[in-house]
C-alpha cells in the first residue's frame, strides 16, 4: 500500500522479524493456492505462542538500548500502541487500567515482567515499592513511548510507536508515582520500535502461507474468470477483491486498489482517501490491451501482507507473445530495482542511505523510478526505517533516519519508469514484494516470490462478438 503523503508519517509504522526457518523462497512458478486458516482457537493458541517469543526477546532488547525498566500503561480503548504486539490473543482492547512493567536485569528474585488490570491506586503503590526495592541495586531508569527531554506532553512527534503514551495516563502517571521517579524517565524510541518490528522466527511458515493466499486471489481477480473486458469495472473488481477476501474468513488492513495504468497512470494524483468520490476511471471498464494494476493485502493471525502486482489485457486471439515488448521491458526494470534495493538493504544503514544508495545505482544504469519501501509483518505499515516515500525521493526526517533491524519483513515498494513505443509515452510499473531476513543467507529472501510475467487476461479470438465491450 502507498502510504500517501506527508498526513500519513504518523501512521507508518515498522516490523521486524527474526527467521530461522528455511522455506522454498525465489520465484514461484506454481500456480499459488488460498490457504485455509485454522479454527479460531487453534489460531490464538499459534499467536499466542508467538506473542510470548516476542515478550521473551523484551529484557535482552532493554539491555540493548542501555535502560532498566520499560512501564507501560493504557485505559480501555486508549491503548499504547505497543499493547497491540504484547496483548493476549482474547484481548480485545485493555480493560480499566492495564499497566505492564518490563525490567533488564531483575534483583531479589524478582520478575521480568508485570501486569496490572486494576482501577484503584493499588497499582501506584505495587510500582512505588517494586521500584524502591529494586533500586537497592540498580538505578532505575523509566522507558515511555514519550519524549520528556523536549518539553512536557510532547509526544514523539513522528515516530508512531514511540508516541503510544496517552496524554492523559502521562499526567496520572507522573502525579502517582511523583519526581522522584518521573525525573528517571527516558525516551528510547528505538526500544518499542524493535519490539515491534522483530518477527520472531516461528510466524515465517504462517507468513509464507498468508502471501501465497495474496497471490492466489491476485490471480484469480486478475484473469478471464472474473474480469469481462468492457465490463468489469476497477471499482467493481476492488469490491470483487474484498468479497474473496471475505470468503476466505481472512480480512485486510486497507481498501484494495485496482488501477488501470494505460488509463489513468500511477502513482494517481489525487490521495486515496479521494476514491470515494470516484476517480477518474473507477468504473470506466476495463479494455483490451489495458495494463492493470493492483495494492492488495490481507491480514490474519496478526499479520499483513502488501502486494502489487501488474496485468495485461490480451485481445481476443492473442497470446503472451502479443503483450507489448515495452511493457515487458518496463516490468523487467522494476524487477531490477527489487534486485537493487535488496543488494543495498544492509542491516544498520539507515533508510535514508539505502535510498541514496540505491537510487544511485539505479541511475548509473540508466534507470528512473521511485523507491519507498516500509517494514511490514504486525502492521501493514510497520515499525522500522523507511526507504523513501513516493513524494520523498531525497530523504525521509526521522523514519528514514532509524538503523535498518535485521529480523523483521519488509515491502520492497517502487515504481519504475520506461517508455513504451507501442503507446507512444513513458508507463509507471509499479511493483511491491514482501521480504524476510534470512538468518542462514544473511539476505532480504522473498517471502513467497516476486512477479516477472504479467498475469494475462485472455480471451479466445471467437468470443470476440460476445463481449459486451465490443458489441
Ligand atoms: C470460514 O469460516 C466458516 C465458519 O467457521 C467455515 O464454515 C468455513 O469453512 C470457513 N471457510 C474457509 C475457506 O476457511
Ligand atoms: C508521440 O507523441 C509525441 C508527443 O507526445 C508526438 O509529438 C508524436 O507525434 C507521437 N508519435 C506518434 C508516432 O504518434
Amino acid at each position: 500500500m502507498r502510504a500517501s503523503g506527508i498526513s500519513d508519517l504518523a501512521t507508518v509504522l515498522v516490523a521486524i522479524s527474526c527467521v530461522g526457518e528455511t522455506i522454498a523462497v525465489g520465484v514461484s512458478k506454481t500456480t499459488p493456492q488460498p490457504q485455509t486458516l485454522p479454527p479460531l482457537q487453534e489460531q490464538a493458541e499459534i499467536v499466542n505462542a508467538w506473542t510470548e517469543e516476542r515478550k521473551a526477546l523484551i529484557p535482552d532488547l532493554l539491555r540493548k538500548y542501555n535502560v532498566d525498566a520499560w512501564l507501560m500503561s493504557q485505559r480501555e480503548y486508549a491503548e499504547d500502541t505497543v499493547f497491540w504486539a504484547l496483548k493476549d490473543a482474547v484481548q480485545f482492547s485493555a480493560r480499566r487500567r492495564t499497566t505492564h512493567l518490563f525490567l533488564a536485569s531483575p534483583k531479589n528474585g524478582a520478575q521480568n515482567a508485570y501486569s496490572w488490570i486494576d482501577n484503584t491506586a493499588a497499582v501506584w503503590a505495587d510500582l512505588r515499592a517494586l521500584f524502591a526495592e529494586q533500586q537497592v541495586s540498580v538505578s532505575v531508569s523509566f522507558i515511555i513511548p514519550f519524549d520528556m527531554s523536549r518539553e512536557p506532553l510532547n509526544t514523539h512527534s513522528e515516530i508512531a510507536f514511540a508516541s503510544g503514551l496517552h496524554a492523559g495516563e502521562l499526567d496520572t502517571i507522573s502525579a502517582a508515582l511523583g519526581e522522584e521517579w518521573t525525573d528517571r524517565f527516558v525516551l528510547e524510541p528505538m526500544l518499542p520500535v524493535e519490539v515491534v518490528a522483530t518477527m520472531v522466527p516461528s510466524r515465517l511458515p504462517w507468513y509464507h502461507r498468508m502471501q501465497e493466499t495474496a497471490w492466489a486471489i491476485i490471480e484469480e481477480a486478475f484473469s478471464e474468470k472474473t474480469i469481462v473486458p468492457g465490463k468489469t469495472t476497477p471499482l467493481s473488481l476492488e469490491w470483487w477483491l474484498r468479497e474473496r477476501i471475505q470468503s476466505l474468513n481472512y480480512t485486510t488492513w486497507f481498501q484494495p486498489g485496482v488501477y488501470v495504468l494505460t488509463e489513468e497512470g500511477f502513482p494517481l494524483k489525487e490521495p486515496v482517501a479521494s476514491k470515494s468520490k470516484l476517480r477518474a476511471s473507477a468504473d470506466r471498464p476495463i479494455q483490451y490491451g489495458d495494463l492493470i494494476h493492483t495494492d492488495f493485502g490481507v491480514t490474519a493471525l496478526g499479520l499483513n501482507t502488501d502486494t502489487q502486482h501488474l496485468g495485461y489485457v490480451l485481445y481476443p486471439g492473442e497470446t503472451e507473445a502479443d503483450i507489448p515488448k515495452g511493457m515487458i521491458e518496463g516490468l523487467k526494470k522494476a524487477n531490477r530495482m527489487q534486485d537493487i534495493i535488496r543488494e543495498n538493504m544492509k542491516i544498520g544503514l539507515t533508510g535514508n542511505e539505502i535510498l541514496k544508495a540505491s537510487l544511485n545505482q539505479m541511475h548509473n544504469e540508466g534507470i528512473e523510478g521511485r523507491i519507498y519501501c516500509h517494514p511490514t509483518g504486525e502492521w501493514g505499515h510497520s515499525a522500522g526505517t523507511v526507504i523513501g516515500m513516493t513524494n520523498l525521493q531525497d530523504g525521509v526526517p526521522v523514519l528514514g533516519d532509524m538503523p535498518l533491524l535485521k529480523n523483521t519483513y519488509y515491502s520492497i515498494e517502487l515504481f519504475a519508469e520506461h517508455f513504451v513505443p507501442e503507446r507512444n509515452r513513458t508507463l509507471n510499473f509499479p511493483q511491491e514484494e514482501d521480504v524476510y531476513w534470512d538468518v542462514n543467507t544473511e539476505s532480504w529472501e522473498w517471502v513467497y516470490g516476486r512477479q516477472d510475467e504479467f498475469l494475462l487476461i485472455r480471451t479466445p479470438a471467437d468470443d470476440v462478438l460476445e463481449s459486451p465491450g465490443e458489441l
